[in-house]
């Protein structure tokens, strides 16, 4: 292996995440449902970076997929772009898939697609609850809100469930925990993405009664390092990782730019595994949730469970190259999804928002 790259095979990090070389087939590949080269996936996927946390002590291939804004869609309009993207997921190896009753349309999609597949049951879906309630404590809205999630997701047990942005969490996490109890849930977890929240959010996981942290870290985004992936492997709680491509802004930085050579020395083939690979090879990352609604980024970021990951001195190699970029500093001033146009209910509602406000 040459210097800066390791290999993914069988590794057990001091933070007690653990990564392998393994494969994670489902039974559901074997018998045929998925349409048009599903054996060819089954050869290609034996090889992927998978990822344990204690808290879950499942191992998970360590690329998932988001759905923010990427699976809402208009009532008629077409879907086989997303189906794509969900039979490719899975033929790749993929498992984990996040989405939430704020994203429009996402739950219906990812749970029509997945019936259709005949994956329903396999996938390690990762689901949210945003909830307050007519008064302090009232828990009805969050009951519902699990009810409704079930149903368009067709399962009966959701694997992870998060209290989206910390919403209501003094309730919400209590009941998270009773649901858990009851077995309607696999594991209970609480959500982020904006660093203003981080304090508070490494204070939910220093509290020890949550499984899974769901925190914004990318290759410009690193504040998590500081306090939040520490006490996260201390404690064997799973990371999931939300806009590791910064909400598509790192694509522009790179726009028209070749890899640099040392990108071959981790086998990263194009920007999205770069910047992946980065995510996931931090010892205390379980998995990260790139979100695409375009069929060919999903095979690009499936790469990414694939050769070595980076170690620590590639890791910071990469950190200043990326910062030796024009526009890197500022990315965060940057408009999200640039160049992208997404069409679902969620951009309808925020475009009337913006008429009533003029
Ligand atoms: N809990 C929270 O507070 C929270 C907040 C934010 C996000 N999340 C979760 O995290 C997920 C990921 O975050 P995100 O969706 O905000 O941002 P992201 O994954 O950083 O970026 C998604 C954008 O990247 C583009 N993209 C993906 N793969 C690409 C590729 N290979 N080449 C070029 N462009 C590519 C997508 O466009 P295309 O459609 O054209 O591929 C999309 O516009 C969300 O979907 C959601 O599930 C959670």
């Amino acid at each position: 292996m040459s210097n800066g790259a390791k290999s993914t095979a069988d590794r057990t990090f001091s933070t007690g995440a653990h990564v392998s070389r393994r494969a994670f087939l489902g039974g559901t590949l074997a018998s045929g449902l998925l349409s048009a080269a599903p054996l060819t996936a089954l050869a290609q996927e034996s090889n992927t970076v998978t990822k344990t946390a204690r808290r879950i002590n499942t191992p998970l291939p360590a690329i998932g997929l988001g759905t923010f804004l990427t699976f809402d869609a208009l009532p008629g309009q077409s879907r086989a772009h997303l189906a794509e993207v969900m039979r490719r997921f899975w033929a790749a190896g993929g498992r984990v898939i996040d989405t939430s009753p704020l994203y429009g349309m996402g739950e219906v999609n990812v749970g029509d697609f997945a019936a259709a597949l005949g994956i329903g049951d396999r996938l390690f879906i990762t689901n949210k609850v945003w909830s307050t309630g007519e008064f302090l404590g009232d828990d009805s809205h969050a009951r519902r809100s699990l009810d409704v999630s079930m149903q368009r997701l067709w399962r009966e047990r959701i694997d992870v469930m998060q209290c989206h942005s910390l919403v209501n969490a003094d309730v919400v996490v209590p009941l998270l925990n009773a649901w858990k109890a009851e077995g309607k849930i696999g594991h209970v977890g609480v959500s982020h993405h904006e660093p203003d929240y981080f304090s508070a959010l490494a204070r939910w996981v220093q509290r020890d009664d949550i499984d899974v942290v769901q925190v914004h870290y990318s290759i410009h985004t690193r504040q998590a390092e500081e306090r939040i992936l520490p006490a996260a492997a201390e404690r064997g709680i799973a990371v999931l990782v939300n806009m590791p491509f910064e909400k598509a802004r790192l694509f522009s930085i790179v726009a028209g730019r070749a890899l640099p050579d040392f990108a071959r020395e981790i086998g990263a083939e194009n920007w999205a595994q770069f910047f992946l690979k980065w995510v996931v090879s931090h010892p205390a990352v379980t998995c990260a949730l790139p979100a695409t609604s375009n069929p060919e980024h999903l095979s690009q970021n499936m790469g990414a469970l694939r050769g070595p990951l980076p170690d620590r001195e590639m890791r910071a190699r990469m950190v200043r190259y990326m910062e030796s970029m024009p526009g890197f500093a500022t990315l965060a001033a940057m408009p999200p999804y640039p160049n992208k146009q997404y069409t679902g209910v969620i951009t309808r509602a925020q475009r009337a928002l913006r008429k009533h406000q003029q």
